[in-house]
């Protein structure tokens, strides 16, 4: 994108303004001081509210929107959430436990995830929070850590369907799956449920991640709330007569390759508004919950690293950053892409360019293996040492989906603006 010192443009959501990119008005140059260097994370909370609201506006008053804090768990970031969601899902005490430092109230806090601990149960039964149920021999477990806490413990079953959410960039049910308990099992365990320690709130559905078809996920949707219909009535069989929610997943994906299409996400909630008449003779008074990570939260953030060196081997040039995979696993293409794709990048120069040349440059991390690559044969302007190099869409599974020991580099910084 090419800008001049008079004109204001956007990339990828973010004003430019003087050739210089900025967040919440701090330039990053301004926020690399503030921080005392690079390399760093920088969110833009106003972003992610507008993304929220968006949403909000679309989604039917009888769906509830949950925020998945695996994607981005910085507690300040997770309390600025709080503010705009209803609920949080988590993957691990450790997130259960900075969810309840929030606004959000304990039952609408859901604990997920197959090889909970008992710990991690006994602390979520204590809390409140709903656990969901992933074996039956987890459930055993449940019921006899609740029982022995004298404690009711909410619960909901994840079920692993036997269809699954096509063109997914992660799929997670359907076919054999380690999340859930498969859809044909559900009458069984519902029997075995102790209904003296346990307090059946619902189901989840969880069927995959980053997808960007509109269209699957319509179909997915519509097989969820009919799947969802039918489990209503057996857990009215079994006697569960008061549910509360029937989570019914997400997996609303962002755009991260060239290639790569938005979301009509209008699109997916006009569906899921007429899906949803269908079954209100059973699902009337129960909430639906989605719970989305990525697409709130990773569109908001740039990840920024400093040209610490330029060399060139063999008629390649390279640029050579203070971050790199350490940081953003999933930018260098080690975090399930199969044939590796550049985010979409920007070079910020310091200096005032003599000319409006470009070059064509691989740009690496500091680490001494050759999977540390940050962008490959990208043509940039031409850079000098000290130009920031800036990765869009790494607002999500960038920190905390990132191996941060690995060669004991310096501490990452994190910044919510
Ligand atoms: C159970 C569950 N919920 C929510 C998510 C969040 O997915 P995304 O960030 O793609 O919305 C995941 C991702 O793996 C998940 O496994």
């Amino acid at each position: 994108m090419k800008t001049d010192n008079k004109t204001m443009a956007h990339q990828h959501n973010f004003t430019i303004q003087n050739n210089a990119i900025s967040v919440a008005d701090h330039s990053i140059d301004h926020i690399a001081q503030m921080l005392g260097g690079t390399p760093f994370y920088v969110y833009d909370k106003q972003q992610i509210i507008d993304r929220i609201d968006a949403l909000k506006v679309l989604l039917p008053p009888q769906v509830k929107l949950h925020y998945a804090i695996k994607a981005n768990p910085l507690p300040s970031l997770v309390h600025m959430i709080a503010q705009h969601v209803s609920g949080f899902d988590v993957a691990s005490t450790q997130e259960m436990l900075l969810a309840l430092q929030t606004n959000i109230s304990a039952t609408d806090i859901s604990f997920a995830g197959p090889g909970k601990t008992e710990q991690d149960l006994r602390s979520a039964i204590i809390a409140n929070v709903t656990l969901h149920v992933e074996s039956t021999n987890e459930l055993s477990s449940i019921q006899t850590i609740a029982s022995s806490l004298n404690k009711k413990a909410n619960i909901a079953i994840r079920v692993n369907p036997l269809f699954e959410l096509k063109a997914s960039g992660m799929k997670m049910s359907g076919g054999s799956k380690p999340f859930g308990i498969d859809e044909e099992h559900i009458d069984t365990i519902l029997q075995e449920i102790d209904h003296t320690v346990i307090k059946l709130c619902g189901f989840h559905i969880y069927s995959g991640s980053q997808n960007l078809n509109a269209d699957a996920l319509i179909e997915c949707q519509k097989q969820t709330l009919s799947l969802a219909n039918n489990l209503v009535s057996l857990a009215q069989q079994h006697n569960h007569k008061q549910l509360i929610y029937i989570n019914i997943g997400g997996g609303l994906g962002v755009p991260y390759f060239s290639h790569e299409k938005p979301l009509a996400v209008d699109k997916v909630f006009q569906h899921l508004t007429s899906a949803l008449t269908q079954y209100q003779s059973n699902l009337a008074n129960i909430e639906i919950v989605i719970e989305l990570g990525r697409h709130l939260v990773a569109e908001a953030g740039l990840y920024v690293t400093k040209v610490i060196d330029k060399k060139e081997s063999r008629g390649q040039q390279y640029l050579v950053c203070d971050g790199g995979l350490h940081h953003h696993l999933a930018n260098s293409g080690n975090f399930g892409q199969v044939i590796r794709k550049n985010y979409p990048v920007r070079l910020e120069q310091q200096h005032t360019p003599i000319d409006d040349s470009t070059e064509t440059v691989s740009v690496v991390g500091p680490l001494c293996t050759p999977l540390d690559i940050l962008a490959e044969k990208v043509t940039l302007p031409t850079a000098n040492i000290g130009d920031y190099f800036i990765i869009f869409q790494s607002g999500a599974y960038g920190a905390s989906a990132s191996p941060v020991n690995f060669l004991s580099q310096p501490a990452l910084k994190e910044i919510l603006l």
